[in-house]
């Protein structure tokens, strides 16, 4: 088990900076999860930690021993990649064994390992097949495996489950939880699926363009964003944000799941809209509508499936369902007071079909 630090660490290549001055502690144990857009440096970040890539400046920490110039071998380390190279020609056996033969493990510890791992994987029964006659699922749990005979301090893991199909990446999604609470180690897991994160996640840890947004539980980080690049990044649909001027100018923000559809004019203590919705999209459970009035078009996600498309909708959100931003993107606490005053401002003015 390991504590990860990161102290003003930069990395650039050439004159472009992919990561900018980011603190960051990983805490030893935990199920922590890179999240963010495509290129915003979460391979570059994991890569760093293995030592595959060096940063610019600053040190990283690991266990409180610093480690900015020990080499990747040194480090305690083990990486599963997204297109973990599995050797076609040896068997799952020998795939597994090749680093410990390597490391001049001796035969009988070899065996040991092979044989705890397997079964906690279940490869067992495969231990002697070619990984060409074995399913994405089983082969992904080669190169698990082959990282756990290692027996890390930490585990990192790049995108590991995105070759595999929607079924099977639930699955292993699962199977690496379960594996989390009998290793106890630090697993870092970098992903873009925002879904993975919130599923899979003690921490997440969400990125942008080489910054860190924000750094919190996944309750957390769906329920109080800190700005809006968080609160729009989690969550699918995303998150409607509505632009609110009468003297100070706010960003507001409600969730597709938080705004309550219906056909009569609601008097509730929350904020109305008005609008017709333009398309549904059954989802099972779940039914989205896009609700359009002369302003905008927000995502409404509901239970009730029994709206069509060209009626004319109430939307009804919550004051404590409603969450405001600064222009710079900050979100800001408002009293239901003070939301319910910036409203009736905004209804005064009609900039919006209230
Ligand atoms: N070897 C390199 N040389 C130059 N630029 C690079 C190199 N490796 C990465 N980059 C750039 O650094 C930025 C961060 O890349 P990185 O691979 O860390 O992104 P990522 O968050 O893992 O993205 P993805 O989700 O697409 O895997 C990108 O803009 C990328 O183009
Ligand atoms: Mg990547």
């Amino acid at each position: 088990m390991a504590e990860i630090q990161f102290k003003n660490i930069s990395k650039s290549y050439g004159s472009t900076k992919v990561i900018d001055n980011l603190n960051l502690t990983i805490e030893e144990g935990k199920f922590t999860v890179l999240v963010g857009p495509s290129g915003c440096g979460k391979t570059t970040l994991l890569r760093m930690i293995a030592g595959i890539e060096l940063q610019t400046s600053g040190q990283i920490f690991i266990n409180g021993k610093n480690v900015s110039r020990t080499s990747p071998g040194k480090r305690d380390v083990a990486m599963v990649f997204q297109n973990y190279a599995i050797y076609p020609t040896m068997t799952v056996r020998g795939n597994i064994e090749y680093g410990l033969k390597n490391n001049k493990v001796s035969r009988e510890k070899r065996e040991e390992l092979i044989n705890n791992i397997t079964s906690i994987v279940g490869l067992k029964p495969y231990l002697d097949r070619k990984p060409s006659t074995l399913s994405g699922g089983q082969r992904q749990r080669i190169a698990l495996a082959r990282a756990m005979v290692k027996q890390p301090a930490v585990f990192l893991m790049d995108e590991p489950l995105s070759n595999l199909d929607a079924k099977l990446r639930a699955q292993m999604r699962l199977e690496l939880i379960e594996l989390h609470k009998k290793l106890g180690t630090t697993f870092v897991y970098v992903t873009h699926d925002q879904i993975e994160a919130m599923s899979m996640a003690d921490q997440i840890i969400l990125m942008n363009d080489g910054k860190i947004q924000q750094e919190a539980s996944p309750e957390e980080i769906y329920f109080e964003p800190k700005n809006l690049f968080t609160a729009q990044f989690m969550g699918t649909p995303p998150m409607n944000i509505l632009h609110v001027s009468n003297e100070a100018q706010y960003k507001m923000g409600f969730r597709p799941e938080a705004a309550q559809l219906s056909e009569a004019t609601k008097t509730s203590n929350g904020m109305n809209l008005k609008g017709v919705i333009i398309t549904r999209e059954m989802l099972g459970s779940e039914t989205i509508y896009q609700v359009k009035n002369s302003e905008q078009t927000f995502m409404v996600k509901s239970t009730n499936r029994n709206f069509k498309v060209g009626m004319e909708v109430h939307v009804t959100v919550k004051y404590e369902d409603l969450i405001f931003f600064d222009l710079q993107g900050a979100a800001i606490s408002l009293t239901n007071d003070e939301i319910s005053s910036i409203l009736m401002k905004q209804q005064g003015e009609k900039q919006w079909n209230l």
